[in-house]
């Protein structure tokens, strides 16, 4: 009966939660933002790529590259340390990680109603190599990350490593998994999906035999309602350093149960 209960919320949640990504979404295409109205050269309270970079989507000629200006990211109440106002970032694609060797390059605008996320689909490249790629506003500079397009159509492939992820609960473990993967030479990672838990934070939890366990670390807030909310948990989440190692090359992330949708007596 409680899980039924449960159920009935998360589903209502979940309904609220489209509602409000819809309404920004058709706003944002809404605007006529052009690149010319946004700041050039931002200044920032503090470091505004604290959540990394992620690359994914791969084809034979390129992939998108993604990062977001979040200055304060657990912030809510200051709009996460960012203006109202769309804000001009620079990226660059390079064939080595020292960037002499420049493959693409552009300017993309962040814009508020998509939380300053940078979303660029890179193309025109050569199939089944390694690129390096990063992001400049104003003064500061994201880390750099690394990419692989896919091999060309009809091409033999002797072999393909890649790893699977889900389930990365932030307060049942630490990302030591993260950064193993980090490590590796692979082609590509699966990510299943359980990106993010929108619970309230807790300090104990019961485990699926019954044993009651300490969070290792406590998630911020409430359970998420909110765009701002959701972005909030998801900034923690990508936040952690070991987290971030392993932005790289996630290939397809399925995110069926982030959505306040999941809601096992867990
Ligand atoms: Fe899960």
């Amino acid at each position: 009966m409680a899980l039924m209960t449960d159920l009935r919320l998360a589903r209502a949640s979940r309904r609220r939660w489209l509602k409000l990504f819809g309404a920004a979404g058709a706003a944002a295409f809404l605007l006529p933002v052009t690149s010319r109205e946004a700041f050039a050269r931002p200044v920032f309270s503090d470091y505004p790529f604290r959540l990394g970079v992620a690359t994914g989507d791969p084809s034979p000629d390129g992939f998108v590259i993604w990062t977001r200006l979040m200055p304060r990211p657990l912030d809510i109440e200051a709009n996460h340390g960012m203006p109202r106002q769309p804000v001009e970032v620079q990226w660059e694609v390079a064939r080595d990680e020292t960037f002499r060797d420049m493959a693409a390059k552009g300017t993309a605008v962040a814009h508020p109603e998509l939380g300053h996320s940078v979303h660029v689909e890179v193309s025109g490249l050569e199939p089944a190599r390694p690129y390096w790629y990063r992001f400049t506003a104003g003064r500061e500079r994201s880390f750099t990350g690394r990419a692989r397009t896919l091999p060309a159509a009809g091409s033999r492939v002797a072999r393909v490593r890649l790893a699977v992820a889900g389930c990365q609960n932030y307060e049942q473990g630490l990302y030591t998994a993260h950064q193993h993967l980090a490590r590796e030479e692979l082609d590509f990672v699966y990510c299943y999906g359980d990106y993010i838990y929108e619970y309230r934070g807790r300090e104990v939890y019961q485990d699926r035999s019954g044993a009651i366990l300490t969070s290792v670390r406590r998630s911020t807030g409430d359970e998420l309602h909110t765009i701002d909310e959701y972005r909030r948990r998801y900034a923690e989440y990508k936040m952690d350093a070991d987290h971030i190692t392993v932005s790289g090359p996630i290939c397809d992330v399925v995110q069926q149960r982030g959505l306040a949708a999941s809601a096992r007596p867990l």
